[in-house]
């Protein structure tokens, strides 16, 4: 396992859960430290206590020594930041990296398997890299591509309950490999840490082998496909607002449509995270360099950009002046159950908050110490009700249940004003009007 992040440390310690051996590595010398000691870099439910066991069995390791990590396995996943550039092209320096080193420290076969979100033909020039690197002429590296779609928050489960698991392949024997690694998941026959041993019935992972220009492009695909109904909902939300709808009757109603379904229709502050922003500009970006105007995912890029300034529209009207006033800001993560803000609209949020002259005290159960590094002018407090204390505003910015079920009565008691503008719409605009709350929210009255 080349690189030690969210997706590397996913894969890796449900990988060592299903049985295998894995070595992790990453350029980060700080991180495997603190993986060797134990620690765990990121908050992902469960992930803690399958890396612990599977560290106490032995089925796990860490070094920074990437050549050591690389002689020891047969099949590498690579699992490298892939970040955009200023233009939107994704950064594929790393990757580059990686083969170098892959190519040298090799003294056997390996299959060298992109896991990392890539642009369509990076297999194609990863495969040309590790050729033109090598200085053993009889080690062959053949390469797969097997696109990662888990959900930061549930990723453990996503991991063990995939629907399916996709590989591009170049012959027959990279994907036997790959469907022999991935054999106790398709047949269940791993202890489930999340279900503790008692997963619900639910349909078998399908194991679709495809060329690695498919794979690479089902990857930009279905993130870019997610990305537009986001978006689509956050046109209707507008809409809605306009006429006098409420855009959850509408998305809800739409949603029992099967042909459209109801995830991914909830309107707001919209998405962020370190994907769908990035991937969706990577998207563009190769579309455009092969000829291919994506007009409908450029405008999904922009509706999602506008929500934030829809969103601060909404502020002002109900604040007025900023300067001077006290706003708690509810959530910080990209979304709840982790603690990774990359792109994460909260953190614009707290931005143009903190220009403007308005005194933030912000609150998240697992992502202030990484905001707290970008902006320390903000106070911060775990416990959302300090944060509400003597505040002009609340500012909803992700959908944790703890701000869900949050007793508004108690915390109207505590602010100085009783005010919230929910860019999750977690709450009913009517319970909060009979809380005597003035509450504006995403496409609804
Ligand atoms: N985070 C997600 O939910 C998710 C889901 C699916 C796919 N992906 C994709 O997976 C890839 C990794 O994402 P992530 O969220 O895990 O990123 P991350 O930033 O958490 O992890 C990347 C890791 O790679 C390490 N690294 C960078 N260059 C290296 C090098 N040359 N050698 C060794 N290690 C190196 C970094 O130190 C870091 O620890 C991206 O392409 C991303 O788009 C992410």
């Amino acid at each position: 396992m080349i690189g030690c992040g969210y997706v590397g440390l996913v894969t890796g310690a449900c990988l060592a859960e299903a049985g295998h051996e894995v070595v992790c590595t990453d350029i980060d010398r700080e991180r495997i430290a603190k993986l060797n000691a134990g620690g765990v870099p990121i908050y992902e439910h469960h992930l803690e206590g399958i890396l612990t066991s599977a560290r106490k069995a032995g089925r796990i390791s860490y070094t920074a020594d990437t050549a050591e990590a690389i002689r020891a396995g047969d099949a590498i996943f690579i699992c490298v930041g892939t970040p955009p550039k200023e233009n939107g092209e994704a950064d594929l320096s790393a990757i580059d990296h990686v083969a170098r080193q892959i190519a040298e420290a090799a003294r056997s076969p390996k299959l060298v398997i992109e896991k990392s979100t890539v642009p369509a033909r990076t297999g194609i020039q990863l495969g040309r890299a590790l050729a033109a690197y090598s200085r053993e002429t009889n080690v062959r590296f053949r390469v797969a591509s097997n696109p990662e779609f888990l959900r930061e928050g549930t990723a453990v489960e996503d991991f063990f309950h995939p629907d399916r698991i996709v590989v591009g392949v170049e012959d027959e024997s990279s994907a036997a490999e790959l469907r022999e690694i991935y054999r106790p998941i398709l047949e269940r026959s791993f202890h489930c840490p999340v279900h503790n041993g008692a997963c619900p019935a639910g349909h078998k992972a399908e194991f679709l082998v495809t060329t690695i220009n498919s794979a690479e492009l089902i990857k930009h695909a279905s993130n870019s496909f997610l990305a537009l109904k986001i978006s689509y909902a956050n046109v209707i939300a507008d809409l809605c607002e306009r006429i006098g709808a409420d855009v959850e009757e509408v998305t809800h109603a739409m949603g029992l449509d099967p042909r459209i379904g109801g995830q991914f229709l909830r309107a707001g502050l919209g998405f962020g995270g370190f994907c769908f922003p990035k991937d969706v500009q990577a998207f563009i970006h190769l579309a455009g360099a092969v000829g291919v105007d994506f007009d409908i995912l450029k405008a999904a890029d922009r509706v999602n950009k506008q929500c934030i300034d829809r969103f601060f529209e909404k502020v002002r009207k109900a604040l007025w002046v900023l300067k001077g006033k006290q706003v708690a800001v509810l959530g910080l993560a990209f979304k709840a159950n982790t603690d990774d803000i990359r792109f994460a609209p909260a953190l614009e949020v707290v931005k143009r908050l903190l220009e403007e002259g308005a005194h933030v005290h912000a609150s998240d159960p697992e992502a202030i110490s990484r905001t707290k590094a970008l902006y320390p002018q903000a106070a911060y407090h775990r416990d959302a009700y300090e944060a509400l204390r003597s505040a002009d505003a609340a500012l909803v910015c992700t959908e944790w249940d703890v701000f869900r079920n949050l007793d508004w009565e108690r915390a109207g008691k505590l602010m100085a004003r009783r005010l919230v503008i929910d860019g999750r719409n977690l709450y009913s605009p009517q319970r909060m009007r009979e809380l005597g709350f003035e509450y504006y929210s995403f496409g609804r009255e």
